[in-house]
């Protein structure tokens, strides 16, 4: 063999050796690229054991007033349970490779959220307290990226055609009350909230509570402000106008929360109807069309027996918001899109929600109460004290709190009592 062979000889074999091991060392440092990867995924399985306290844990003992409820009904001390997240869930495991928790309702877990940049461009050009279009759901949106805004306030003749309600009974849906929403929307011919307002390029909403936090504040000219403001239940006006204010855009109603006396009403505001169930529809036609109520069987408490209002000052609202409140913002129990037990949120929270679909900025008063002082009144018309406050069958007080409190830290609406 010439020298230059034997040279190729053991050249070849080391090259093809050389390579094996370089390629070799390459596989090894993709292994170790992929190393933590790898080493955590024992790691993320024990840590399905493990629980998350959420920001949510620091949610007041004390159980939210949420007014719109007549006393004997309301609340019990609920102790505002520790939300916990199990970070067994797909989203929370992302936190730990640097994105974003959810909890299990689809919120943030961290809660204390910027403005999107592309607002701050859009707003800054507003001057200082002027409305923002579109604040409260882009903020919504931003906690909770499952927000879809569209959902009209009130039913209109194309109720039918709203998919997610047409499936549940009421309070969820409006299923087997077809007939008498027809009926009921024939005769009111009207379903939006006015021309004026609802020409409005950003609208203004308020939530007045009917808690007794209201009082002594001198809210009044401020709420009037506003320009929808919203009013629950038999929440009266006459003789609170200074804590209260004066202006009722909307009133929103059950049977057993209507005013009973027809000279209380106000004129100039929306009577709307918030159906909890199959029953509430029918007593609705009868007060559309001033028949007689045939009887009260059924009904919790009495009932009014005539609503003094013209049918086009009448309004069905979208029954939309009691489930997406219910089921996805609070996390009650879904029992079959039936009402069960602690499954109905409250009428307020349900106003809230509408008004995070329909308004571009959303402010709450006369929400929650404060716990040291059991002797503060339950409602700022009554003399009923807070001690007095029960269990609730059908609210799940602590849960809906927790929800309300995500909606305040994060900005979303604004408290003007701080009693959320
Ligand atoms: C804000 O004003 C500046 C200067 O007038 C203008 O260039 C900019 O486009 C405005 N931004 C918006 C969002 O309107
Ligand atoms: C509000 O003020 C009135 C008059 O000063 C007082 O009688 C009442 O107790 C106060 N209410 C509350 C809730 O503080
Ligand atoms: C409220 O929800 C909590 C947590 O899911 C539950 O433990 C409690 O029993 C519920 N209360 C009512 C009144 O349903």
């Amino acid at each position: 063999m010439k020298p230059t062979h034997k040279l190729l000889f053991i050249l070849c074999p080391m090259l093809v050796l050389g390579f094996i091991y370089y390629s070799s060392g390459k596989l090894h440092l993709h292994v170790w690229g992929q190393k933590p990867h790898i080493k955590l995924e024992p790691t993320v399985n024990i840590t399905k054991k493990v629980t998350i306290h959420t920001t949510i844990s620091n949610v007041k003992q004390e159980p939210v007033l949420e007014g719109a409820v007549s006393v004997g009904r309301i609340v019990g001390p609920g102790t505002a349970s520790l939300q916990r997240v199990h970070s067994g869930q797909d989203e929370n495991l992302r936190s730990y490779f640097g994105r974003p928790a959810f909890d299990k309702q689809g919120f943030l877990v961290n809660l204390d959220t910027k403005l999107p940049p592309e607002l701050v461009y859009k707003y800054g050009n507003l001057s200082e307290g002027s409305c923002k279009p579109g604040y409260a759901a882009a903020k919504m949106t931003a906690i909770y990226p499952k927000f879809s805004k569209p959902a009209s306030m009130f039913l209109d003749r194309n109720f039918k055609r709203l998919a997610k309600v047409n499936n549940y009974l009421p309070p969820f849906g409006f299923k087997t009350q077809e007939r008498f929403i027809d009926a009921i929307l024939t005769a009111t011919k009207n379903y939006g909230l006015g021309p004026e307002l609802d020409s409005l390029s950003c609208r203004r909403c308020i939530i007045v509570g009917n808690g007794g936090i209201l009082s002594n504040k001198s809210l009044g000219s401020h709420i009037d402000e506003y320009d929808v403001v919203v009013r629950l239940n038999e929440a009266p006006v006459r003789g609170y106008t200074r804590d209260v204010g004066t202006k009722t855009t909307l009133r929103i109603t059950y049977p057993e929360g209507a005013i009973q006396k027809p000279e209380r009403y106000e004129k100039d505001s929306l009577f709307v109807f918030s159906a909890f169930k199959p029953l509430d529809f029918k007593w609705l036609r009868q007060m559309v069309f001033k028949e007689k109520l045939q009887g009260t069987e059924g009904f919790w408490k009495s009932v009014a027996q005539k609503v003094p209002r013209e049918p086009s000052e009448i309004r069905i609202l979208n029954p939309y918001f009691i489930q997406e409140a219910a089921f996805q913002f609070i996390g009650l129990p879904l029992n079959n899109g039936l009402m069960g037990k602690g499954n109905i949120p409250t009428l307020g929270t349900v106003a809230i929600t509408m008004a995070l679909h329909n308004c571009d900025e959303v402010a709450v008063a006369g929400f929650g109460y404060d716990m040291n002082t059991p002797h503060a009144p339950l409602h700022y018309y009554e003399t009923v004290k807070m001690s007095a406050i029960k269990e609730s069958w059908t609210h799940n007080i602590s849960k809906e709190k927790e929800f309300l409190r995500k909606l305040v830290k994060a900005n979303v609406i604004t408290d003007l009592t701080n009693g959320v």
